[in-house]
């Protein structure tokens, strides 16, 4: 009996794969196995995953989850795993990485046209190359385009949602052009739902001098680099600050006297009490977890606030689609940020931002 829910069970396994991997063959996309989000992510911990796809352009990004949608497989999107917090055990469901999604920035007079995977200080040092502001205060955020449209990133005065023209999305297997203006860009939180792939977008930027979009952005990392941990394995900021309130949460964690606070191989930063950090090889999500939970407690008690998380926690399990595809429950998300390559292109970018600024 035992040995026949076994033996169904990995012939369940079997059929799975075998459905993957003939999805992943038919859309020309390459497939993964025995890839963990410990290598995938910038806090540098979480489990292993089950399948990564890794499509190169946005057409085959569409195409690979609008088949994966078509069988029923569960899929989450990864971009360069800076803003995520993977739990350590496997995690049974497909991602699809948009890290090779990059392409080239086309430029068009004030536009700009960017694919997901692309570096965000890439992009924001090439717009200042080309005399076009807008952006320049998001040059040190080390994310992809996509995960930054899809939370709306902000820093120093900028978020990326004020300058989108359009964005390009996944549907029904296709790419699916939708305007900005139809898009809900609030703090760190946009309208696009569970289950929407973000492909690429149209910025349209302002001319001004490249001087002094240079300057203006050298100044965000300057502001960045003395209050904010570098060379850490951090997700940036952990909580949202308190929204309309002014507030800032990093502020108020620090005057609870919780900078360095440790739980097993996480930290609270003695830079920024709002970025957790992870170190040692032997850190686990749930360290920084649990780290996470205590602040939230002792904030609750001392403030009467109930802190929200900034970043993404994605569960192992948690089923965010059924069978059919259709339905999505909770705290599963879509586009993200870091890995090694990530940060590659990021310390390149900077590496050609500041020798663009030398020169
Ligand atoms: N402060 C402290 N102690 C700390 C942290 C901050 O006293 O440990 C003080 C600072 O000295 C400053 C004030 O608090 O006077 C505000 O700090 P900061 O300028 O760092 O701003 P923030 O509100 O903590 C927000 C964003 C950052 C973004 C910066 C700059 C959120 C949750 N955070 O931080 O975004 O880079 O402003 O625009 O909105 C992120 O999204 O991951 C992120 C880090």
């Amino acid at each position: 009996m035992v040995e026949t829910d076994e033996q169904q069970a990995v012939n369940d396994a079997q059929t799975h794969d075998a459905k993957i991997e003939e999805i992943a063959r038919r859309c020309g996309v390459r497939a993964e196995r025995g890839r963990r989000f410990a290598e995938l992510t910038s806090l540098r911990v979480g489990g292993a995953i089950d399948w990564l796809l890794v499509p190169e352009t946005e057409e085959q990004a569409a195409g690979v989850v609008g088949a994966l949608e078509d069988a029923g497989v569960a899929w989450r999107v990864l971009g360069a795993g800076s803003n995520v917090l993977a739990d350590d055990r496997e995690h049974r469901y497909v991602v699809v990485s948009t890290r090779e999604v990059k392409g080239e920035a086309q430029f068009d007079g004030e536009r700009v046209s960017v694919s997901a995977g692309f570096s965000l200080p890439r992009l924001c040092v090439e717009a200042a190359r080309h005399g076009l502001s807008g952006i320049e205060g998001l040059g040190g955020i080390p994310g992809t385009v996509g995960g930054a449209l899809w939370m709306n990133a902000g820093a120093y005065g900028h978020e990326i949602g004020e300058v989108v023209e359009s964005v390009r999305v996944a549907r029904g297997g296709h790419v699916v052009v939708v305007p900005g203006s139809e898009v809900k860009w609030d703090y760190r939180h946009t309208s696009f739902k569970e289950g929407e792939l973000l492909l690429g977008c149209t910025l349209k930027l302002r001319p001004d001098d490249p001087e002094k979009i240079a300057a203006r952005m050298e100044d965000a990392k300057r502001r960045r680099f003395a209050t904010q941990p570098h060379g850490a394995r951090s997700a940036g900021c952990f909580f949202k600050n308190p929204p309309g309130s002014g507030l800032s949460t990093g502020k108020m964690i620090d005057e609870m006297g919780m900078k360095g606070e440790r739980r097993g191989g996480a930290r609270v930063s003695p830079v920024h009490a709002n970025f957790i950090v992870t170190e040692g090889k032997d850190a686990r999500a749930s360290d920084a977890l649990a780290l996470a939970e205590e602040i939230r407690e002792r904030f609750r008690r001392e403030h009467g606030i109930e802190l929200e998380y900034e970043v993404e926690l994605w569960g192992a399990d948690a089923e965010f689609k059924d069978a059919s595809g259709a339905t999505e429950t909770d705290e599963t998300s879509g586009e993200v940020k870091t890995s090694d390559e990530a940060e590659a292109d990021d310390e390149r970018a900077r590496a050609e931002e500041s020798s663009e600024a030398e020169s």
